[in-house]
């Protein structure tokens, strides 16, 4: 799909199809020769309507907001997926800023357009290659064509790396094992010049003291895999460090989860994949900062060797580790992962995990929980990532129910003693790996509700959405953008 913005007319542009958003169900924008064909089908700007003589479709629009300009485009693109059209025209449609506008409008067109459908007989062939804007706005606003072009380009970048970043969540896990991981990472780095990877396998987690890591990892028949890329600019301004829970499949071990709690857990690699989309996406945004991913990928499994509830284990920090559930794994697999990434001294250190069900149920399906020590750092990365669209909101850590993860063997235990605060206190658990000197560069994002859904919403198709990407690529450029 290629996106380009033309200083003409809409009429004088020519494409198989033409489109109009209704802004907030408002028709005095449409075409005059449609007047009868919009009285004649009863419209009222609260759906798509295709107008297939005169060659034009109207679609609502909320309201003219940047996230609200993603899912317009991708509901117009559902609606004429089904076409034979190969081109669309529409006018330009502004929200707060021109760049970000034409930016989420092709973000919406490229993250609604996704399929994964490798696994169907049938693949649905779409002709659609062209949408071409019009500087043409309503509200007679003068259209920055530079603007328009960086938004396009960043866009097809940022959707493009959360695309990828579903395509492994997506991916089925007797397919998509620790070592696929391994080697999608080692292509990604043969593909982008400023990208190295380094894969390390059981022998090193041993070396290093891994501990948690490794009791994890050893009911699966599939070896553990510890991924460390990097990203270096020309210039860097800043060391930032992405560590990735990626569990390629949690079956709860033997606190076995039960049967319906066990489906979708291929998406326990979310955190891991994020990481990987926002390296390639970083990378090919040219930033200034030296980028780090580092990915702890294994399955969560049963069998005659795995690892136990009553089990303690001394994770590579030293910090000693009661295992009071088995299923309580992304945290130890974390643990050792950040321990590891304190080592390269990032200026910024986040983790991203679909680490609690209680994170699902505290905030939805549709949010992030952002958590860490520092009140200052949460807030500016929530207020950075406004326009990327992704929604996420702060949890804060509280004395009363750090008391929940003491353990009476071992320096912490992996699970809470009571249920209500699950998200925290996994939190919670983390920050016991962090080190004093790093505390208030840490954050951890518990994306468990976004990561994978099994119903489409906005525009986002059932199944991954790549959650963490947009975010922090958005949160990556706002920060470049400063000093
Ligand atoms: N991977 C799960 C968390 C999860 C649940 C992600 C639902 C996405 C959707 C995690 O490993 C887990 O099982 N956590 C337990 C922790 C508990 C045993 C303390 C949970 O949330 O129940
Ligand atoms: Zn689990
Ligand atoms: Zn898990």
């Amino acid at each position: 799909m290629q996106f380009q913005i033309v200083d003409k007319k809409l009429k004088d542009i020519k494409a198989d199809i033409e489109l109009i958003f209704v802004v907030d169900k408002d028709l005095k924008h449409k075409f005059i020769g449609d007047k009868e064909a919009i009285k004649f089908n009863n419209y009222k700007g609260e759906s798509v309507l295709i107008l297939s003589e005169a060659k034009r479709a109207y679609v609502p629009l909320s309201k003219l907001d940047l996230d609200e300009l993603r899912v317009a485009a991708a509901k117009a693109y559902n609606a004429l997926k089904s076409l034979n059209i190969k081109s669309i025209k529409l006018a330009s449609y502004v929200a707060e800023c021109q760049k970000l506008s034409f930016e989420a409008l092709a973000e919406g067109f490229l993250l609604g357009s996704y399929e994964f459908n490798k696994y169907k007989e049938k693949k649905e062939r779409y002709t659609l290659k062209e949408i071409i804007f019009s500087t043409e706005e309503f509200s007679g606003k003068k259209i920055d064509l530079k603007a328009a072009n960086e938004g396009f380009k960043e866009a097809e970048i940022i959707a493009s790396a959360t695309n990828f970043t579903k395509d492994i969540v997506n991916e089925i896990p007797e397919i998509y094992t620790p070592q696929k991981m391994a080697e999608d990472a080692q292509n990604l780095a043969k593909n982008i010049a400023s990208i190295k990877c380094e894969v390390y396998d059981e022998k090193f987690l041993a070396k290093e003291n891994m501990n948690a890591f490794l009791a994890v990892n050893r009911a699966s028949v599939h070896k553990p895999r510890l991924i460390h890329l990097t990203y270096k600019p020309k210039k860097s301004k800043k060391r930032i460090i992405f560590v990735g829970k990626g569990l390629t499949y949690d079956s709860g071990g033997l606190s076995l989860k039960p049967a319906d709690y066990m489906l979708t857990m291929k998406s326990d690699k979310s955190g891991a994949a994020a990481a990987l989309g926002i390296i390639k996406g970083a990378a090919e945004l040219n930033l200034p900062f030296e980028i780090h991913a580092i990915l702890g990928a294994t399955e969560n499994m049963i069998g005659g060797n795995a690892y136990k509830p009553d089990d303690v284990l001394i994770s590579r920090s030293g910090v000693s580790i009661e295992v009071r559930n088995t299923d309580a794994e992304g945290r130890l697999v974390l643990a050792d992962c950040l321990s590891y990434a304190q080592d390269f001294k990032p200026d910024i250190l986040i983790d991203m995990a679909t680490l609690t069900g209680a994170c699902v149920v505290g905030l939805g399906e549709y949010t992030t929980g952002i958590m860490g020590n520092s009140e200052s750092l949460k807030n500016e990365f929530k207020t950075k990532i406004k326009d990327s669209g992704e929604l996420a909101t702060t949890l804060d850590f509280n004395p009363y129910l750090s008391e929940l993860i003491k353990s009476q063997i071992a320096d912490v235990s992996n699970c809470a003693s009571s249920r209500y605060g699950g998200a925290i206190t996994a939190g919670m658990f983390l920050a016991k790996f962090i080190k004093d000197e790093y505390k208030d560069k840490w954050l951890h994002l518990d994306i468990a509700g976004p990561a994978y859904r099994e119903k489409a919403w906005g525009y986002n198709q059932a199944g991954a959405s790549g959650a963490g990407v947009r975010m922090n690529l958005y949160f990556l450029q706002a920060l470049s953008k400063e000093n």
